[in-house]
């Protein structure tokens, strides 16, 4: 079993990027020093860390532990048919990360996914990425900490699957205003998913140079 946290930054009104398809980066640039040290110190605490294909494509982010010691987690990136951008930087730094793909995969894309030294491609479910089948893949492989940093299709799938435990929240100080943002999670619904009420504690808070992060745990057992 892997322990599920995720990870985001979120806009006062509910945010997780200025615009559409514009980078959280810009989100992240908001922390003050001890901050970014303590985002990246999550990281180094993790054994791998998740974000959808389309945060590859948008943030183009590198998800490595930069602004503290620590050793980089294992990349895990969702990408039902493999077309991801081949010049992404996390596909040519040298860094491992594994891409998982589904069945409906391109054997293209596949193909020269696999091509990049570092870069190993798994296949789990048909049309789409099975999260659970992935999980399941990445425990065996003795991996015990998940740090999923989003975007919100894939926070979504997670929470509708029921396979988060932990969640941390970074509250931006700032209104993005522009309707078109992406939202924390999308309702779009999806056979298989079952995005209702569920309830959780708050751990624990704190406010570092004027930005507030709290931490909330699952309230009950599943
Ligand atoms: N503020 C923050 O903390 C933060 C963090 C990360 C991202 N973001 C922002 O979030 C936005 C991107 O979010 P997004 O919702 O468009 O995309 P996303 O959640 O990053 O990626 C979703 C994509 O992952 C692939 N995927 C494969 N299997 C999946 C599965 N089982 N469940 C869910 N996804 C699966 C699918 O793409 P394919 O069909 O291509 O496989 C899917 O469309 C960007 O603007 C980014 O800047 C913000």
């Amino acid at each position: 079993m892997i322990e599920i946290t995720t990870l985001s930054e979120l806009t006062i009104d509910g945010k997780l990027a200025l615009h559409r398809a514009s980078s959280s980066k810009e989100l992240f640039d908001y922390s003050c020093d001890e901050l970014k040290a303590w985002f990246h110190g999550q990281r180094a605490l993790s054994d791998a860390i998740m974000v959808g294909a389309n945060t590859v494509r948008v943030d183009d982010p590198l998800l490595t532990v930069r602004h503290v010691a620590g050793p980089n987690p294992l990349r895990v990136i969702p990408s039902s048919d493999g077309l991801l951008p081949l010049a992404s930087t996390l596909l040519n730094d040298g860094v491992p990360t594994l891409v998982a793909v589904a069945r409906k995969a391109h054997r293209d894309a596949v193909a020269a996914l696999e091509s990049k030294s570092f870069v190993e491609v798994v296949c789990c479910g048909d049309d789409i990425v099975d999260m659970p089948a992935l999980m399941a893949l990445l425990a065996q492989r003795g991996l015990r900490s998940l740090i999923v940093e989003g975007g919100s299709t894939l926070l979504s799938s997670l929470f509708g699957q029921d396979l988060v435990s932990r969640i941390i929240i970074k509250h931006i100080p700032i209104i993005s205003g522009d309707p078109e943002a992406p939202t924390y999670l999308t309702l779009t619904p999806r056979p298989g998913l079952h995005l209702g009420l569920s309830r959780w504690r708050m751990d624990e808070w704190f406010v570092k140079g004027g930005i507030g992060v709290s931490i909330y745990a699952r309230e009950t057992a599943r």
